[in-house]
């Protein structure tokens, strides 16, 4: 930590956010530092277009320019009529992929069409005005890179002063004021900054789906056309699913991100403001929605119902937020009774609400859904302790305590080394072998390790295929199953799936290179669910999804290392993975103040800082081992763990030869 962000959190007194220290790692923040944004470039042209000083003149019908804003961007375009006749007339088109410039259609966003003529164009009809003009509000855009303007008369019409007024995180003043940071050297791919970038990649990627509750995407409107004015929420901003669609709260999404938004902008509130979008919508039986407005499909979901209630759990792990937990405590209870009565005679949960991430043949004693189950019980039983529900919590545990035997009895198959996906089968997920190590089903780090193996079977260039969902790479899976190599001890590994999948998805010339892809296919083109609802529709395709941005909060909990583990940080564990690396650093804040962790490996010494808020106590896992000192003292840590209170810490190990 800087000595300038230090005097930033300590001399305003108890809590302030503050800001993450400066340094390198600021060149890879993709947030502008303005909300005006210009295009950097021409892309293309075609027809008569011509250009005096910053000013473009389009001659005759259907003479276009298409400029590139350079990183996705989102928010209504102004620009300047220079010069226009009674009868000029343009038309705007807007895409994330540069596959799918076009004087005569956007990329879709509102309804999948294989011919991609849903969106259309944005028609600004004669006659034009003269000076300053402003995109109607409405008719922004949520997510774009490319801008086609396009003469769509005979006549002339000059123009200047292109831009685009980003409108998501509106409460914030910089979008580029964080409150973590992070930044690693990765020497042995192809570029050393790659960890740095995909960090903050997955950052912005969230912030740009942080949008103003009254922007989702409207339904209602004829085709040609697209409208970005429908509620999805009650108040403020919103974090919703992806930027140019759906625009909606989808609560599976939150798994991923919300530990993205916490390590980076710590802008929890419009998770807050979310997860209000789906308790309101509680229905009688208790069942949470599949997603929010306008889609509003209620009781369909299983796991989405299970993801509201562990993103409940997660929110107020990091946030510390009882009062907000009180007030919806009723209805998260409702909502684990939901589950538990789903249990049927196996002692498994039965999944009649089938609709999920994608992926098929969901349904039965499903095990993705029945790890969420178990995850919903741990938690549970930790959320009602801190409220001193000691009863509940008991409660909890003893149900989580006999659902994990009976999962591992009845779904492990032994000769395979993995999980089965229900009880009727021998097929083999990625989402439940994944959630299965993440919230610890495995019963010893031999299966867990055996699981990590076992899910390379599905890799290839670009990633890791689901075989859950055939010829799809589904980052937001990709997410999880990162986390279980880590957990599983194969950093290696993960970090090698992290350069296959988030590294295509960042240098493809194919994507927006600065936000992430909702999903592609296993040749990494982007026909991503194409006979899953997608219908064909390459550019259906989200470029910004928070659901893909897993390493972000990956590499801060697994490469630096650095978890809470009680609300707000009251205790943590600091448990880093050398991975092959030879340095990390970064941190993030609570209400608490600041946890940061910097540690390098060279020379035979693995060094480190960790730097905790006084009054907390956590623990420090080694990664390496030989002669360790904390402090300058020698230490012998108990079963490779140290003990450590609160505030600044060094810890030293010299390797054994
Ligand atoms: C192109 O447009 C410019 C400006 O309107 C005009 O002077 C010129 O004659 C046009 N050229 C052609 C080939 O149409
Ligand atoms: C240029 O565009 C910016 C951003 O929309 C605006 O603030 C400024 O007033 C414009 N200048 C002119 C001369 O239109
Ligand atoms: C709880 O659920 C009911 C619907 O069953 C809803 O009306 C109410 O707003 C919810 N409460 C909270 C705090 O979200
Ligand atoms: C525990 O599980 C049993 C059997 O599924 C169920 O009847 C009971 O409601 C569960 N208890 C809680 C607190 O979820
Ligand atoms: C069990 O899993 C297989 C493979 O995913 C699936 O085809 C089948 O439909 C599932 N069974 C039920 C009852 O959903
Ligand atoms: C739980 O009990 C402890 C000890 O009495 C108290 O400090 C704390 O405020 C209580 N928590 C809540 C959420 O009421
Ligand atoms: C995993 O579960 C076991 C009980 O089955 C428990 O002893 C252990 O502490 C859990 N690990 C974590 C990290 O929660
Ligand atoms: C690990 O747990 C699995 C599932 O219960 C069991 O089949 C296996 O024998 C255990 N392996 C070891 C080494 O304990
Ligand atoms: C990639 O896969 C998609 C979907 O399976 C297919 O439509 C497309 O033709 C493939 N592209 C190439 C270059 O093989
Ligand atoms: C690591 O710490 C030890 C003990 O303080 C010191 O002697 C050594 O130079 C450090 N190594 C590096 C690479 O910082
Ligand atoms: C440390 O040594 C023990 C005993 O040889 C071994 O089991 C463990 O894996 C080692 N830990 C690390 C982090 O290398
Ligand atoms: C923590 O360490 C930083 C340097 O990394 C130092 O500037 C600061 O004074 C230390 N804070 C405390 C409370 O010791």
């Amino acid at each position: 930590m800087t000595l300038r962000s230090l005097l930033v959190c300590l001399s305003l007194g108890t809590y302030v956010a503050c800001l993450a220290p400066s340094g390198p790692w600021d060149a890879f923040n993709f947030a502008p530092a303005s909300r005006t944004v210009y295009p950097v470039s021409i892309r293309e042209t075609s027809g008569n277009v011509s250009s005096i000083g910053d000013g473009l003149t389009l001659s005759g019908d259907g003479s276009y320019v298409t400029l590139d804003f350079a990183f996705e961007v989102a928010g209504p375009i102004s620009l300047y009529f220079d010069d226009v006749s009674e009868s000029s007339s343009i038309a705007l088109s807007f895409t994330e992929s540069p596959l799918f410039i076009s004087p005569t259609t956007s990329d879709d966003s509102d309804t999948v069409s294989a011919d991609m003529s849903y969106d259309g164009v944005l028609n600004v009809p004669a006659p034009l005005p003269t000076g300053y003009w402003t995109q109607p509000a409405a008719q922004m855009r949520g997510g774009f890179r490319f801008l086609t303007i396009v003469s769509t008369s005979d006549g002339a019409v000059s123009f200047s002063n292109v831009s685009c007024g980003l409108n998501f995180m509106p409460h914030v003043e910089s979008l580029r004021d964080y409150s973590g940071y992070f930044y690693a050297a990765d020497p042995k791919y192809v570029d050393q900054n790659f960890l740095t970038k995909i960090w903050y990649a997955g950052a912005y990627t969230v912030q740009i789906d942080t949008i103003p509750y009254d922007t989702g995407r409207d339904p209602n409107h004829p085709s040609p056309g697209w409208a970005n004015n429908y509620p999805i929420g009650n108040t403020g901003a919103v974090l919703v699913d992806g930027a140019k669609r759906d625009r909606s709260v989808w609560p599976g999404d939150l798994g991923i991100s919300l530990p993205t938004q916490f390590v980076s902008t710590n802008d929890l509130v419009t998770t807050r403001n979310a997860l209000d979008t789906l308790y309101a919508m509680q229905s009688a039986s208790g069942a949470l929605p599949y997603s929010g407005p306008p889609i509003s499909a209620t009781a369909g979901s299983d796991t989405y119902h299970a993801w509201t209630l562990v993103g409940t759990y997660t929110y107020v792990l990091y946030s510390g937020d009882f009062a907000w937990l009180q007030h919806v405590w009723s209805n998260y209870t409702r909502g684990v009774e939901y589950l538990a009565e789903k249990v049927d005679e196996t002692g498994l949960l039965y999944v009649t609400g089938v609709l999920d991430w994608g992926r098929i043949g969901q349904g039965g004693n499903n095990a993705e859904a029945n790890a969420l189950y178990y995850k919903v019980l741990t938690s549970g039983a930790d959320l009602a302790s801190w409220l001193n529900d000691t009863d509940l919590a008991d409660a909890y545990a003893t149900n989580a305590s006999a659902l994990k035997p009976i999962f591992n009895d009845a779904l492990w198959l032994a000769d395979r080394g993995m999980y089965r996906d229900n009880l009727t089968t021998t097929f083999c997920a990625q989402d439940s072998n994944s959630l299965a190590v993440v919230f610890n089903l495995t019963e010893n780090a031999t299966q867990a390790a055996s699981i990590s193996e076992g899910l390379t079977a599905n890799w290839g260039v670009y990633g890791a295929t689901a075989p859950e969902l055939p010829d799809t790479i589904a980052p937001f899976i990709g997410g999880f199953e990162l986390q279980a190599h880590f957990i599983a001890g194969r950093g290696a590994r993960a970090l090698d799936l992290l350069h296959r999948e988030w590294g295509y998805m960042l240098y493809t010339p194919l994507s927006v290179q600065s936000t992430l892809l909702e999903g592609y296919t296993t040749n990494g083109s982007l026909y991503f669910r194409s006979t899953d609802g997608y219908d064909y529709d390459a550019s259906y395709t989200s470029h910004a999804h928070g659901w893909s941005t897993g390493p972000t909060s990956v590499l801060s909990f697994y490469v630096l290392g650095l978890q809470i583990t009680g609300p707000q940080g009251q205790t943590w564990a600091v448990a880093p993975h050398t991975a092959g690396l030879p340095y990390a650093e970064g941190g993030y804040e609570t209400p608490l103040g600041w946890f940061g962790v910097r540690w390098s490996l060279d020379e035979g010494w693995w060094n480190a800082t960790v730097c905790t808020p006084e009054g907390t106590s956590g623990s420090v896992t080694l990664p390496v081992n030989g002669t360790v000192s904390v402090d300058g003292d020698a230490a012998a840590p108990d079963d490779s763990a140290l003990q450590l209170s609160g505030g600044n810490h060094t810890v030293s190990v010299q390797l054994i030869a």
